[in-house]
């Protein structure tokens, strides 16, 4: 085989692994990048991190917890729905990844997401979705935040974690945003979000009532 045939096949490749890799972690990969409508000109969006693999106190699941309880939000206020996806998957394992997270946050690392959302200024309303990690939000969501502008978009957090509860992170949201109003986040466990069902639909139900939506 010729020397740069042979690089284009190693190059496709390598490709189409790290799309499978991407859609392992994240779904079924087919929404990756896009946001997903649930109308035109919605004024809200779901915006969330979460990862699929082995987790804390959960096995080995298919659909990462705080995905899970974003999906229940879009559905229950008609938002649109756009998921934080790194371009490097995190790993799988869990220890793999709480090593490898560690080190991000030391580093303060700003790793890339996968696709953008356009028309961001049409939203008003910004449901925000992420797991605790060491106490903070993944990086990745950082990432998301330090791109946009925040001013006047109100912002409501909802999140999962295994103990930590919020670990402050709605104020940590407050800097970030900048110029934005945090509104009274939604918290629970990802065993809970990952379990609880038709319970959580009704949880949910009621924080939104509090909120007015
Ligand atoms: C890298 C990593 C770090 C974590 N750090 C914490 C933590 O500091 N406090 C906590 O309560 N849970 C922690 N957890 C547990 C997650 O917050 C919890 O499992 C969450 O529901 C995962 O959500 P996801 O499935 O949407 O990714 C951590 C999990 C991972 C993978």
């Amino acid at each position: 085989m010729r020397p740069n045939v042979r690089l284009i096949l190693a190059a496709t490749v390598a490709l189409v692994a790290q799309s499978l890799i991407t859609s392992a972690a994240f779904g079924d990969g087919q929404n990756v990048g896009k946001v997903v409508k649930a109308r035109e000109n919605n004024k809200m969006l779901v915006v969330y991190f979460s990862k699929a693999g082995e987790n804390y106190n959960v096995g080995d699941v298919k659909t990462g917890n705080t995905k899970i309880l974003a999906e229940k939000i879009a559905k229950q206020v008609g938002a649109d729905l756009f998921e934080i996806a790194p371009k490097i998957p995190y790993p799988k394992k869990y220890d793999d990844c709480t090593d490898f997270a560690k080190e991000e946050l030391r580093k303060k690392a700003r790793p890339e997401y996968l696709g953008e959302i356009e028309n961001w200024e049409q939203y008003e309303v910004v449901f925000f979705g992420y797991p605790i990690w060491w106490g903070d939000l993944p990086m990745p969501c950082y990432t998301f935040i330090e791109k946009r502008d925040w001013n006047g978009k109100k912002v409501i957090p909802f999140i999962t974690h295994e103990g930590s509860g919020a670990s402050g992170t709605p104020k940590k949201l407050e800097k970030s945003c900048r110029g934005a109003k945090i509104l009274k986040e939604f918290v629970m466990t990802g065993t809970q979000a990952q379990k609880g069902g038709a319970q959580n639909d009704a949880k949910l139900s009621d924080w939104l009532k509090g909120l007015k939506y």
